[in-house]
């Protein structure tokens, strides 16, 4: 790992002025389609924190906002497919609108599991947004309402997304180069 976490970068694959192009959009989106509603959020952590952070900031709206933290799949680029509830909400969520916010959506085996989980609790609606689809590797068939970009099959990292813990800090989306993989033990 290099200590400027850019140099370990092998390509961008989305930008951080595309990332924020785009919020805008889903943030107008969102205002209208709850219209007149307030607006539970409930981020997933830790890989969504940035785009719920400037998601939420884009809204010329009500929002009230949760976490959750469910497992990831440690230092693996590979699911693991068990799911597991780390983190609950610090907040009942019965008779709300909520929107879970999501980094990515791969598998989908998550986000069945979160849309599972929270539609038990009684929300008004329960609704989901994500920043990136990786729409060829679904093993589960999900719904997401909102999505950010579709990319293609590759293992990303950056604006929240991580390999090993780091690289969330990155302001992009990006590709890490083979030689970061190779020297982990
Ligand atoms: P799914 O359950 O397979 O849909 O995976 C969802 C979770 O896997 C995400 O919340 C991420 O934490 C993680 N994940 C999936 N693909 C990537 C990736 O390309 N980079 C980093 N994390 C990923």
């Amino acid at each position: 790992m290099n200590m400027n976490p850019h140099e370990d970068v092998a390509e961008v694959l989305v930008t951080a002025e595309e990332i924020a192009r785009r919020t805008e959009e889903l943030a107008r989106t969102l205002e209208r389609d709850y219209a007149g509603r307030p607006l539970k959020m409930v981020c997933i952590l830790k890989g969504a924190v940035p785009f719920a952070a400037d998601l939420m900031r884009a809204m010329n709206h009500p929002v009230a906002l949760d976490f959750m933290a469910v497992s990831s799949y440690g230092a693996s680029t590979k699911s693991s497919g068990v799911v597991r509830l780390l983190n609950d909400l610090d907040e009942s969520i019965e008779g709300q609108d909520v929107l879970i916010v999501e980094d990515i959506v791969d598998t989908g085996l998550t986000l069945k599991y979160l849309r599972e989980n929270l539609s038990a609790r009684g929300p008004r609606s329960l609704r989901v947004a994500v920043l990136l689809d990786k729409r060829e590797r679904r093993l589960v068939d999900v719904e997401v309402e909102y999505v950010g970009f579709r990319i293609p099959d590759r293992f990303v990292v950056g604006y929240g997304l991580d390999y090993a813990g780091f690289y969330r800090n990155l302001p992009y989306v990006g590709v890490l180069k083979p030689s970061v993989y190779e020297e982990a033990p």
